[in-house]
């Protein structure tokens, strides 16, 4: 069993690496893994180093597709926007619904806050009453202590905003939590609060043990951990698309008439509001949009999903992000969310197709960038309504599928032509493509 253990892993070169893993996990003497990674690393070495100081024990790249969905009029500006994905459909929906909306007056933002929030959990053994006459003079004393790194972002316009505290019995009778309140200008901030609130921990440890106003059975302090958090209810966007059922009719490629279909597309949407099972693929859908260019632009989509799934459960039951509605004729669309991201700072400039995303997209602030990506989130859930109330999303997909299927056979360039006639109407598996040219199972 040991023999598949290691020490110094992280010491060996890239080489070593993935010759140890052929021999060790992938039964592999002739090398035909080691060539599958080393074909995907780049010939530019100093590029290449880039990449690998992004993580560690780097042995290959893993390329993702990078696309362009363009025609996104986004509060009277065009844009075209940098989208990194693996699915099938997903640029081609969100670029579709971009265009629906183009003439229709395009998509329309605000963002609604910019906080960002950090806690230190701790234990004390004192009492709230004590606490609550204590905590002011601390709070000026935290904050002056972490002067040196706040200094910075406070020249910027951004900085510690506001320092409450909170109690929670559940967890504990001598927890404690203080939360703090920032503004990261166009940083997404994580470095920043995770550093201040470090900083905070000290003081507060520090002081529990020196304070003079402090009795000695009140300096029982015991730090648990000091992180951002992740769930950002304040730091939010909203996005909406509207117009006349008239206007809509002009745009909509469909049979149905477009009554029929603006209703379709609300009771979906109200579907998914009231019923998780739907709202969990609703929002998914949502997300295909919002996290291709969260990593096109270099930002934490992990971070990003966290906090969206848990806004979208924020009264206690998981619903769509997005609601519709029909009034007096006229169709509104809104999705609203919470997006902490950053055009500066992480990987937006470090990563060479990061930072060309953020030129592509005319190098916004943070809170454009939020808008950017918003818009991109509710076209991409726009485009895949519409298919779903209309002609049901398989026969984009399968159109996709099928060029994928055609790819892993080796099929030239004729037989890829004659398959979309063929496969036009009949169903796509790995099977019937096979037999479509003539490839014995
Ligand atoms: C597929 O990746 C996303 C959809 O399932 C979203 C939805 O159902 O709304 C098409």
């Amino acid at each position: 069993m040991h023999d598949k253990s290691i020490s110094g892993f992280s010491k060996k070169s890239k080489e070593q690496k993935a010759a140890w893993l052929a021999t060790h996990f992938l039964e592999d003497s002739v090398g035909e893994s080691v060539q599958t990674l080393t074909q995907f690393w780049l010939r530019d070495r100093s590029l290449q180093e880039t990449l690998d100081g992004f993580s560690e024990n780097t042995i290959s790249n893993f390329p993702m597709p990078y696309g362009i969905a363009p025609n996104f009029l986004i509060n009277g500006q065009m844009y075209a926007v940098p989208m990194v994905t693996e699915e099938s459909s997903v640029v081609a929906a969100a670029a579709s619904a971009a265009k629906f909306w183009l003439p229709l007056g395009g998509f329309h933002t605000k963002v609604v806050g910019t906080v960002k929030l950090g806690q230190i959990h701790f234990k004390w053994k004192g009492t709230e009453e004590r606490w609550k006459t204590l905590f002011p003079a601390l709070c000026e004393k935290l904050i002056l202590e972490a002067t040196h790194l706040s200094a910075n972002m406070a020249k910027r316009g951004g900085g510690i905003s506001a320092i409450k505290y909170f109690r929670n019995p559940a967890i504990s009778e001598d927890y404690y939590q203080i939360r703090v309140r920032f503004e990261t200008c166009d940083s997404m901030g994580a470095n920043f609060i995770n550093s201040i609130l470090e900083q905070f921990a000290a003081t507060l440890k520090q002081w529990a043990n020196t304070a003079p106003e402090l009795k000695e059975t009140e300096r029982s302090l015991d730090i648990i951990m000091a992180i951002l958090s992740n769930y950002t209810p304040e730091c939010v966007v909203k996005t909406w698309v509207s117009c006349s059922l008239k206007a809509m009719e002009a745009t909509l490629k469909t049979r149905d008439d477009v009554r029929h279909f603006a209703r379709k597309f609300e009771t979906a949407v109200h579907v998914a509001i009231h019923d998780p099972y739907r709202a969990v693929t609703h929002n998914k859908g949502i997300f295909n949009g919002i996290d291709s260019v969260v990593l096109a632009t270099g930002n934490d989509f992990r971070a990003i999903e966290a906090c969206g799934h848990a806004y979208a459960a924020r009264d206690g039951q998981y619903r769509s992000l997005s609601k519709c509605s029909i009034e007096n004729d006229q169709f509104y669309f809104e999705l609203e969310m919470p997006l902490a991201i950053g055009t500066v700072g992480g990987l937006t400039n470090l990563h060479p197709l990061a930072k060309l995303s953020l030129d592509i997209l005319q190098n916004p602030t943070a809170e454009e960038l939020m808008q950017v990506i918003a818009a991109t989130g509710l076209a991409q859930n726009f485009g895949a309504l519409r298919s779903l109330v209309t002609t049901g999303i398989q026969a984009g997909h399968m159109k996709m599928h099928l060029q994928n299927i055609l790819n892993h056979l080796g099929a030239n360039t004729e037989q890829k032509k004659e398959a979309a006639t063929y496969f036009a109407n009949k169903p796509v598996s790995f099977s019937s493509v096979r037999q479509f040219l003539g490839i014995e199972e």
